[in-house]
């Protein structure tokens, strides 16, 4: 299976959500602290070379925990591979760092196709996404991250391709322009998203599949960071394992990620032993990286909702005004992992800060508080 890809870092257009690393550097309060950088969810700058792809699972059979969504997508392979057919286009939705890109290659590589990999960003131009579905063989993967952030030309021209495997061109302008049906491979088209309801409803319904991806379970995260462990021959033990896992935030790559800090701690603290329990605690106290994951602004939302707003219900703009933080951030990157762990709860009134955050940061709870809680 080849991999190509075409993807390509780009700007953030006016209204996206700020990526989490940009906001720690300029726009945050000097207090947020460097470390913080470890708990981002976005891939580093220095993430995507040979030794990522190294630890990346490459068949269903090493890729651990999303049960359900291997489940049903092991069927669907195996059903597509019995009549000689092409997937359905999937749509993979779901917070960052869970597995959307290794998904699609897995079923590339399931599939024995290749995929091609590229993000909406990358697609400004009507000629770039041309130039990457006419490249395309019978059956290839053609994976586009981000999709939410396709254009509405770039759209309309996925719509014939994905549908009747046909591609549309209008040659020549004003009343002489004429349009020629190009004949298309056929191929599956995965999309990725983080924000399904950003999608338009042209675009989802022609998605024959659509899955989510989960936080992962602390034993899976293990499971994976003893799997790189390995891959990276670092000692590590199953204690150590767990103790990562619980500070990742449910997300591989922020796990793999803090693997490797604790991995340079050792080497340097405690060079005879391998990465125990409490190494590990230790190397990640260091970071500043708390016993349930949480970050500075983790804490500071949730200390801002029960200092200033006696634990809520406290609106969204409010939230954001309050913390110097945008909306959109806020609800895709920072709440949808404190609701996993039920810190924070969503209610038509707004959000609360739950008992079990009260607890975490020191605060008592005041009785009237728990009336609140659904
Ligand atoms: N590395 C990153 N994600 C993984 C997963 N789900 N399984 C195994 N290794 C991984």
């Amino acid at each position: 299976m080849a991999i190509i890809s075409s993807k390509q870092q780009a700007q953030e257009p006016v209204g996206q959500p700020k990526q989490r690393r940009e906001l720690s550097g300029s726009r945050k309060s000097p207090k947020a602290p460097a470390t913080e950088e470890l708990l981002q969810p976005q891939p580093a700058q220095d993430e995507q070379g040979k030794q990522e792809e190294s630890i990346r699972p490459r068949a269903f059979a090493d890729y651990i925990g999303q049960k359900d969504l291997k489940d049903v997508l092991d069927i669907a392979i195996k059903a597509a591979l019995a009549r000689g057919e092409t997937l359905d286009h999937l749509l993979l939705y779901g917070p960052p760092g869970l597995g959307k890109t290794t998904m699609a290659l897995i079923l590339a590589s399931e599939m024995r196709v290749d995929c091609k990999i590229t993000s909406a960003p990358a697609l400004e131009r009507p000629r770039d996404i041309v130039g990457l579905l006419v490249s395309l063989k019978p059956g290839d993967i053609l994976f586009i991250d981000e999709i939410h952030r396709l254009s509405r030309m770039t759209e309309e021209i996925l719509y014939p391709a994905m549908e009747d495997y046909r591609l549309d061109i209008t040659i020549g302008k004003g009343s002489s322009a004429k349009t020629r049906s190009v004949p298309l491979p056929r191929f599956t088209l995965v999309g990725a998203t983080t924000r399904m309801g950003a999608l338009t409803s042209p675009l989802r319904d022609r998605f024959g599949l659509i899955q989510r991806l989960r936080f992962y379970e602390p034993d899976e995260l293990s499971q994976i960071v003893l799997r790189t462990a390995q891959i990276l021959q670092t000692p590590l033990t199953e204690d150590g394992a767990l103790e990562l896992a619980r500070r990742a935030r449910g997300t591989p790559r922020i796990a793999n990620r803090l693997l490797k800090r604790v991995r340079d701690y050792a080497q340097v603290k405690a060079p005879e032993t391998s990465i125990t329990q409490e190494v590990a605690a230790q190397a990640l106290e260091l970071f500043q990286v708390d016993p349930c994951g949480l970050d500075w602004t983790d804490r500071r939302m949730l200390s801002v909702m029960i200092e200033q707003f006696n634990g809520g219900p406290v609106g969204l703009e409010t939230m954001a005004a309050s913390t110097g933080e945008d909306t959109q951030t806020i609800e895709e990157v920072y709440e949808p992992y404190l609701m996993q762990i039920g810190y924070l709860h969503r209610t038509p009134r707004g959000r609360i800060a739950t008992p079990s955050a009260y607890k975490h940061l020191g605060f008592t709870l005041p009785n009237e508080q728990l009336s609140l809680l659904p």
